[in-house]
């Protein structure tokens, strides 16, 4: 019933999106000129939640705006595999069916995050073999299951600490599985798809120099080794002031140099990280604006092969995580205000590419 709903709503946007589209204008209701979809040479996307897609201004957004979606949260593993006897793609099959009536990318977020373990795995009873093989039976059957819908897959997130030499992370996979478990779920997602994209994501990459060789070492060995991986995510959850554009450039063209795509994952930036403004102010803006100007074109001038694409953490800056990760509702760091309104920075961006 679900989906016809969104039939009628797609529906509907589209019958508006013909309209606008035969009346010359570009992505009217968003007053952007053409479009974020269109101009950049790259995708250009955003993270949303399922509840996202019942609404008629996100759908109509995304209609004109992205070239991709990410599921901030419903793609993990806590929520679909929350019971030991089935995983449940319910709400996953209702994102790729809308990304699909969207015309948009499904980059899936994330087949194995230490922060996303079913509190069931956390206590599992069974054999460390026994954990390994479903840990493989649900990464093949919810790669395959979405062959051809979803693009691409975030394999392992956040796999290394930050500090005291970047160790692997002692997470539940690491303990049962071994070491060598990352190797393992990209082998596993591979065999269940043989042309999906194989990331792997980490955030501070372009700050924390001794993390991203941690993950370069990684991508150096299974390159050597014949281990399929395709990019590194950068999560980008950067301030308008940090890490240093130096710091971003040298870290994006280790990636690159290798051969590797660059996804920049989760892009948000901060422009009140000292909480010192309680309004968005025109200062605030321009640092929005020269942030987010710098990275997309800096990315926009690296090799077309290299160029995975842009993701922001968000649509508009009331849906953004940061607001309770710090506790500071005076944050304003997505590329459309809690109104829909596109900020100055998404024209700049357009502008870039024309
Ligand atoms: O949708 C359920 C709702 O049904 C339930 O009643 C409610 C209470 O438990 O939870 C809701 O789910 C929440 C979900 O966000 C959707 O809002 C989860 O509790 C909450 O933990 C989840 O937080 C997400 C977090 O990852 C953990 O999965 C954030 O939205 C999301 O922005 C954040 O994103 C992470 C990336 O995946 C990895 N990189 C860091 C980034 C920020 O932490």
């Amino acid at each position: 019933m679900i989906h016809h709903k969104h039939s009628l709503l797609l529906l509907i946007l589209s019958l508006f999106f013909v309209t606008c589209k035969d009346s010359g204008t570009g992505s009217e209701e968003t007053d952007l000129e053409p479009s974020l979809r269109n101009s950049p040479t790259f995708p250009v996307g955003y993270a949303i939640q399922r509840t996202h897609l019942d609404d008629f201004q996100y759908l109509q957004l995304l209609r004109n705006e992205a070239s991709s979606i990410s599921a901030e949260y419903e793609m993990k593993m806590n929520p679909m595999y929350n019971n030991q006897n089935a995983v449940d793609y319910g709400i996953v099959d209702q994102i790729v069916g809308i990304a699909d009536e969207l015309e948009v990318r499904v980059h899936g977020h994330a087949l194995l995050w230490h922060s996303a373990v079913p509190g069931w795995m956390n206590s599992f009873s069974g054999t460390d073999a026994e954990f390994e093989s479903l840990i493989e039976d649900y990464v093949k059957d919810v790669v395959s299951r979405y062959r051809g819908q979803v693009a691409s897959w975030d394999v392992v997130n956040e796999a290394f600490e930050d500090g005291s030499g970047n160790p692997l992370r002692n997470s539940v996979f690491r303990q049962k599985m071994g070491d060598d478990y990352i190797e393992k779920v990209f082998r596993w997602a591979r065999e269940a798809d043989p042309d999906v994209l194989l990331f792997y994501n980490d955030y501070n990459l372009a700050a924390n120099g001794s993390k991203l060789d941690a993950v370069l070492d990684l991508a150096d060995d299974f390159i050597a080794r014949g281990i399929p991986i395709d990019g590194i995510g950068f999560q980008m959850h950067i301030s308008y002031n940090w890490p240093s554009e130096q710091n971003i450039m040298l870290a994006t063209n280790k990636v690159v140099s290798r051969g590797l795509q660059i996804h920049y994952s989760e892009l948000d930036i901060r422009v009140n990280p000292d909480g010192a403004s309680d309004s968005y102010t025109p200062e605030l803006d321009q640092r929005f604006t020269d942030r987010t100007e710098f990275i997309f074109n800096f990315y926009k001038n690296l090799p077309e092969e290299s160029q995975f694409g842009i993701t922001w953490w968000g649509v508009k800056d009331d849906d953004t995580w940061l607001r309770d990760f710090w506790d500071n509702q005076n944050e304003w760091p997505l590329l459309f205000d809690s109104e829909f309104n596109p900020k100055p920075a998404a024209q700049v961006i357009i502008d870039l590419f024309e």
